[in-house]
């Protein structure tokens, strides 16, 4: 008889159980996190400084966000040396010192792999662009001005949308898919590749646990550069994502690096349908371990959502990958507004128990939950309104592409307040004190006026706190494999404000109630009676309607 946890399994559960499976990611921007040598800027020796409150929340493993050489055009995500650290946040040394205390502590650690592109100030970039007999040449894309202009690629996070950007010192184009400082890498290299799995080689052997490989779908581009039919920019990711020859890459690094080493492997982006997923996450296929898809992130909007959206997003998901396959579920990360702004309510009223209820949301879901730092604690959005509030290249360089073109900068700055990236960016809230604790300096973005009253210190002498739920929700999913390796079963579906759900596995089945809305709520979903109540988010459960935003996680064990 196969056992996990001490639950009969089958054969096939038993060889589908993994670390990877199991794990609770905590997403740390370090930018954002803590800075401990008061310039301002979050670096490594911050986050060391607070190791004991990482492990206190009780996450396995620890996601950075991009932590080498860079001249920041993109926060890192624009790399100019893949074997050391960026300087404003600190050094190697303050690197093995923050793996080491990571594993001491029983943390893994996933890095940021950082490969569509690289930042223009990359040594291979500079030997690449200062001629065209350069042996770096081919670790980009040129398109030589002989012959015209390239055949229009759009650009993420171009000033004018271009994705080709005119270099006069060989009278060439070269590729950025985001910023001008991002130029792509050429995958159809062999060279490009190998020195990739070298990097990958020098971190792994560091004794890291995993990567997350940004933008991958995008590395693999058709480099015959046909001009595509008008409209397909409405069917952006169809022309972009997936390109020939990704899974043979995939394959190959799997095979070189992935394979070699008890790591964790993640891919941003799942492509364009469930087939793309699998493709790129089937055990069968020795390419990754699991990806995640933007499905569910881009439902929200000012005015609200749909909960019937987002349930069925969530739902055909879980049931394409019900047998085969793994995802990553997460409704924040840096690349989002703030969790409790965008899927709950931030206003006094709700705040709190709306975060709380989103919280049990991505822990009792089936996937590896991915949550990002100060969600534990229902941060906000600033409430930015300038543009000078704002730091990110894709919101300075849009601005004034409407700035350029007669666009409305009021409606964009509108909408920037509620799904700008920055949002998610401004300094974790320790403490009360001016800067929150985040800095002895000024900080490099505005701090959240509300960490005077949402903050860490705040939320440990509070046991009803957010960030102590999320403790225990941490110990409630760590404690019941069911969370993790559990069938899904939606219930009700169409109940416009309650998200329910089960989660079965051997004997024991979880109940997990939702209300989405600041209304009460009734549901159809009838829990046994002598159901053992795991957590909630009110101070006690009464009555079968659920209160606004309630959530609810009961226990029951089988019939035999
Ligand atoms: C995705 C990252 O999450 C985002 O922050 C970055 O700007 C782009 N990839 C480009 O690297």
């Amino acid at each position: 008889m196969n056992r996990i946890y001490g639950q009969a399994v089958s054969q096939r559960e038993a060889e589908q159980h993994k670390w990877w499976k199991e794990a609770i990611v905590y997403q740390i921007y370090p930018r954002s996190f803590k800075d401990n040598d008061g310039d301002g800027i979050g670096d490594l020796k911050g986050i060391i400084s607070k190791l004991d409150y990482i492990k206190s929340l009780g996450v396995t493993v620890i996601w950075l966000n991009p932590i080498y050489r860079s001249p920041n055009d993109d926060n890192g995500y624009d790399v100019s040396d893949y074997r050391d650290i960026m300087k404003e946040f600190g050094t190697m040394a303050d690197f093995d010192a923050l793996l080491k205390g990571l594993h001491e502590r029983g943390i893994k650690l996933v890095m940021d792999l950082v490969v569509n592109h690289s930042s223009d100030e990359h040594p291979w970039f500079q030997q690449s662009r200062s001629s065209r007999n350069s042996p770096y040449r081919n670790y980009y894309h040129w398109w030589d001005a002989e012959r015209g202009k390239p055949p229009y690629r759009y650009s993420l996070f171009d000033v004018n949308h271009d994705g080709w950007r005119y270099d006069s010192l060989t009278n060439a184009y070269y590729l950025h898919y985001f910023s001008r400082k991002q130029p792509d890498l050429n995958w159809e290299n062999p060279q490009v590749r190998s020195a990739v799995y070298d990097i990958m080689r020098f971190w792994a052997d560091k004794g890291i646990d995993g990567f997350r490989l940004d933008a991958f779908q995008f590395v693999a581009k058709d480099t015959t550069w046909p001009v595509w039919p008008a409209g397909w920019e409405k069917h952006f990711m169809q022309y972009y994502a997936m390109g020939p020859h990704l899974h043979d890459y995939l394959k190959e690094m799997n095979s070189q690096v992935l394979s070699r080493y008890d790591v964790m492997s993640v891919a941003e982006g799942a492509g364009n349908s469930f087939a793309d997923a699998h493709a790129l996450v089937d055990a069968d296929r020795k390419e990754l371990n699991m990806a995640y898809a933007f499905d569910a992130v881009d439902i929200p909007r000012p005015g609200g959502y749909s909960l019937l959206t987002l349930k069925g997003v969530f739902t055909r998901w879980d049931s394409a990958f019900r047998d085969k396959g793994w995802l990553a579920i997460f409704l924040a990360n840096h690349d989002q507004a703030r969790l409790v702004s965008r899927f709950g309510n931030d206003s006094p009223e709700f705040r709190v128990v709306s975060s709380k209820m989103l919280s049990t949301f991505v822990l009792t879901m089936r996937g590896t939950p991915f949550y990002y730092n100060g969600d534990e604690l229902g941060m906000t959005n600033p409430g930015f309104r300038q543009i000078s509030d704002y730091r990110d290249v894709a919101v300075l360089n849009e601005y004034k592409h409407r700035q350029q073109t007669g666009g409305d900068l009021n409606a964009y700055l509108e909408e920037m307040s509620f799904g700008a990236r920055d949002n998610g960016r401004t300094p974790m809230q320790w403490d009360a004190t001016p800067n929150a604790g985040f800095s002895t300096g000024t900080p490099w973005i505005g701090v959240n006026p509300n960490h005077t009253t949402i903050n860490v210190a705040a939320q440990e002498r509070d046991s009803s706190s957010c960030l102590n739920y999320f403790r225990r929700l941490v110990r409630v999913r760590k404690n019941n494999p069911v969370l993790v390796y559990g069938a899904y079963k939606l219930l009700d579906r169409d109940n416009r404000q309650v998200y329910a759900f089960t989660r079965t596995f051997g004997d024991r089945i979880v109940w997990v109630l939702l209300n989405f809305s600041a209304l009460p709520a009734t549901t159809a979903v009838r829990v046994p009676g002598g159901a053992v109540l795991l957590i909630g988010n009110y101070a006690r459960v009464s009555g079968a309607t659920l209160r606004p935003y309630e959530a609810r996680v009961y226990e029951t064990q089988m019939p035999r």
